[in-house]
């Protein structure tokens, strides 16, 4: 099993690149489903979880041509709806297949995905949003097995709770639904404006894009026909490449980023002390002098997001002061601070927050990923750390974040990936 090995202490500078999303790709990919001719993806990130999701489209019977950034997928020919478990036990995010499989076929099995490490994510809100679009649902075996022989019909959802996959399955469902559908409590990512945006441009009438309040007119069954889709830069990897500047005390410059998808991480570390130049889609970030503790809740976009609160957290363990970062929107998403603990942090839990003490130092150690942020946060610890940092199952950072080792390494990082136990 490959691991990191981190020699800490390094200063690091220079310009990296940021990758296309995968939290909008995955979505961008399941929804080439709605079609039934050839659809080109560019922009993808090189990471093992668009790997799975194409390879989940290739068992159900589509054709897809995948190198590294650039994928042609033509879905024309499934001739299966069942996402097995599998696929979808080695990557929740296959539950995207549902709205479209259901929606352009009339039924569909998809595996249920189970919990994972970050808490135990249901997927009620799905199943509750399609019931309510007729279709009708049964959980048998593992499976979630959908139909909707007449196909789905329009209707008014309301979520009970502001969900990015349920808003992403529901508006490729209404999208080849027989009349309008109705999202109230959307999910209003840049990532789901994304997906409706390529529905849009495929001749779908889609009104309130970005907003909380998506009406959709579905195409009453007929298939789309995408244009040619380039994939956003991933705000997760840029607001954490912000963080290996902050908390190295380093200037980087990141590329092809948008400064807009990212107020909420560019504004918590100015408050930190870090400030930014941003310039098109360029952003510098120069470091602090001393990094100043940090209050954060995470919360929907554009509040500040899960994703980046590891991160922050790995950053905070170097500032002078407490910080006390909240954690709301997953219950188990806490796993790094037990092994920023062993590297010497002062971090304390309380129900769902954590209060940072911020030390002098960090040490190597050996150290565990558990979910892809929580790798990511190891990772910025031992760039600080005095000696070297082993940080094992590392399988975690390859599903999402595309080359770090190469990128920390070109920004002068010692970095390297290493195999064995
Ligand atoms: C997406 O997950 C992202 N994944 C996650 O990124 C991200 O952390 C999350 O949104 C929140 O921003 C992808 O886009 C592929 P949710 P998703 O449905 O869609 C509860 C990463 O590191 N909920 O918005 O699964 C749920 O348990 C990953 O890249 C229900 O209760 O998240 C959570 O508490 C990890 N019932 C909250 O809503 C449901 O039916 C938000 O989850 C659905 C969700």
């Amino acid at each position: 099993m490959d691991y990191l090995q981190i020699n800490g202490g390094r200063k690091l500078g220079g310009t990296v690149t940021i990758s296309g999303a995968k939290n909008a790709a995955l979505p961008i990919i399941a929804a080439t489903i709605l079609s039934d001719r050839p659809v080109t993806l560019t922009n993808l990130p090189n990471v093992v979880d668009i790997r799975t999701l194409l390879k989940l489209l290739g068992m159900l019977g589509g054709e897809v041509a995948h190198d590294n950034t650039r994928a042609e997928i033509n879905n024309g020919a499934i001739n299966s709806t069942k996402a097995v478990y599998e696929i979808v036990s080695q990557m929740r995010a296959s539950i995207l297949v549902l709205g479209p499989l259901l929606a352009r076929f009339g039924e569909c099995e998809v595996s249920l995905p189970g919990g994972c490490a970050i808490g135990q994510r249901p997927i009620d809100l799905h199943l509750k949003a399609l019931e309510a679009m007729g279709a009708h649902i049964e959980i048998k075996g593992g499976y979630v097995r959908a139909e909707a022989p007449e196909g789905l019909k329009g209707a008014k959802i309301i979520f009970d709770k502001i969900t990015v996959g349920g808003t992403e399955n529901i508006v490729m469902a209404a999208a080849l639904a027989h009349g309008t559908t109705t999202i109230l409590n959307a999910a209003k990512e840049p990532e789901v404006v994304q997906l409706c945006e390529m529905i849009r441009d495929a001749g779908v009438t889609i009104e309130g894009i970005g907003t909380s309040e998506l009406r959709i007119e579905g195409t009453g069954g007929e298939p789309l026909h995408f244009k040619e889709v380039e994939i956003i830069p991933d705000r997760i990897e840029a607001g954490t490449y912000l963080c290996a500047g902050a908390i190295t005390g380093s200037s980087i410059t990141l590329e092809k980023v948008d400064a807009g998808h990212i107020r909420a991480s560019i504004d918590k570390l100015e408050s930190m002390g870090c400030s930014f130049d941003i310039e098109g889609d360029k952003i510098t970030i120069h470091p602090a002098e001393t990094i100043r503790p940090v209050n954060l809740i995470t919360t929907e976009y554009p509040g500040f997001p899960t994703d980046m609160q590891a991160q922050f957290m790995a950053v905070a363990t170097m500032a002078e002061g407490e910080s006390l970062i909240e954690e709301r929107l997953f219950e188990n998403r806490f796993m790094h601070v037990s092994e920023l603990n062993r590297l010497g942090a002062d971090i304390w839990l309380k129900g769902s927050t954590a209060a940072v003490k911020g030390v002098d130092k960090l040490y190597g150690a050996d150290v565990m990923a558990t979910d892809l942020r929580a790798s990511s946060a190891l990772v910025l610890a031992a760039l600080v750390a005095e000696g070297t940092t082993n940080v094992r199952r590392i399988y975690h950072l390859d599903r999402g974040y595309d080359d770090l080792e190469g990128k920390l390494s070109k920004l002068g990082a010692d970095i390297v990936r290493k195999s064995g136990k």
